[in-house]
């Protein structure tokens, strides 16, 4: 039966944060479904925010996309399109949707913006469609917009279970927001589109011959950082977020074609982050996603102390900091 009328209302809105991957997600089993080779551990990082509002018409005649008050048309619009089909095949619903989206960061600077975008997305589309899905339903279909929405679903430190099939790779909390005050100091050494985004760079990580040991020894990794998340134990969480974070990179820089994604300014950082740390005694660390920006975590209390230092770096923009956030929820 194909129906007309969404149950519920034909519009929703929802808000969800970007995440920080400690222990990071690098390669796919399958890449349609994006169910990953590796579990995956994270933060959702409150202060910054995507607002997605999602409206079913019968008078629309194709999916629409409006990004930061702009018309969005390629490859963009065909993906969030997509995802706007897949709910309407779930939901049965003929009618298409206008999709508009709001961030409140710069999008496309290496902070995860398909993150938040996915699992607000995944939350307002699903919700106007008359579903209303449970979090591991919600954090599944996320997955396939973009694999690290997944995590977004979830609030406060989120863990990423890989699984082998749709049903089975899904995101759930650690530990709320509140167990432990985490900064985020994002230094921002470069705004702008990636040279390559993640879902091309999953594709090349089998290609690297040190994809398999990283794969191999990620289990560990994830074991030891849950374990320091929840001991709230900065020393042991610190050097296995980086060694994470150094590993995925070696991936990247080693894989055919090689992505390299650090500027001069990132090395600048990761060089003082670990002075800080290893020689003056400082709680703080880093980690580097698919881009040149470094994540910078630390304590609350070390918050203003790292961030006029990271604001001294040569090549340092700006410094963006947030807090751990909480789930995706609707608005
Ligand atoms: O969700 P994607 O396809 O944008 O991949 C995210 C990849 C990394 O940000 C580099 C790592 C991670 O786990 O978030």
């Amino acid at each position: 039966m194909t129906r007309n009328e969404p149950i519920g209302g034909n519009s929703a809105a929802a808000i969800a944060h970007p995440n920080i991957a400690f222990i990071k997600y690098w390669g796919n089993r399958d890449p349609h479904l994006r169910i990953p080779l590796n579990s995956s551990l994270s933060m959702n990082l409150g202060a910054l925010t995507t607002t997605t509002r999602v409206t079913y018409s019968p008078d629309l005649e194709v999916n629409r996309f409006q990004l930061n008050g702009k018309d969005i048309k390629g490859a963009a619009l065909a993906r969030v399109s997509d995802f706007i089909d897949r709910v309407r095949s779930i939901a049965h619903l003929e009618y298409r949707a206008m999709v508009i989206s709001d961030n409140n960061f710069p999008t496309g600077a290496g902070i995860a913006s398909s993150a938040a975008a996915f699992a607000a997305l995944a939350l307002a589309a699903s919700f106007a469609a008359g579903l209303h899905l449970d979090e591991k339903s919600l954090s599944r279909l996320a997955r396939i917009g973009s694999g690290s929405a997944s995590r977004s679903v979830p609030g406060g430190f989120v863990e990423w279970q890989a699984g082998e099939t749709d049903d089975n790779s899904f995101a759930f909390s650690i530990a709320d927001p509140e167990h432990w005050e985490l900064i985020d100091c994002i230094a921002i050494v470069a705004e702008g589109h990636k040279p390559m985004g993640s879902t091309q760079g999953h594709a090349l990580a089998s290609s690297s011959p040190l994809q398999a040991a990283r794969l191999a020894s990620a289990p560990q990794r994830l074991d030891l950082c849950r374990k320091a998340i929840l001991e709230r134990d900065f020393e042991a969480f610190a050097r296995v977020t980086e060694l994470d974070s150094n590993l995925m990179h070696a991936v990247m820089m080693t894989s055919t074609p090689n992505l390299l994604y650090w500027q001069p300014a990132t090395l600048a950082i990761m060089h003082q982050v670990m002075e800080w740390r290893q020689k003056q005694g400082v709680e703080v660390c880093y980690t580097i996603d698919a881009g040149p920006n470094v994540h910078v975590i630390c304590p609350v209390y070390n918050q203003t102390f790292i961030t006029q230092r990271l604001e001294n770096i040569p090549g340092v923009k700006f410094v963006l900091n947030s807090p751990v956030g909480g789930p995706a929820r609707l608005i």
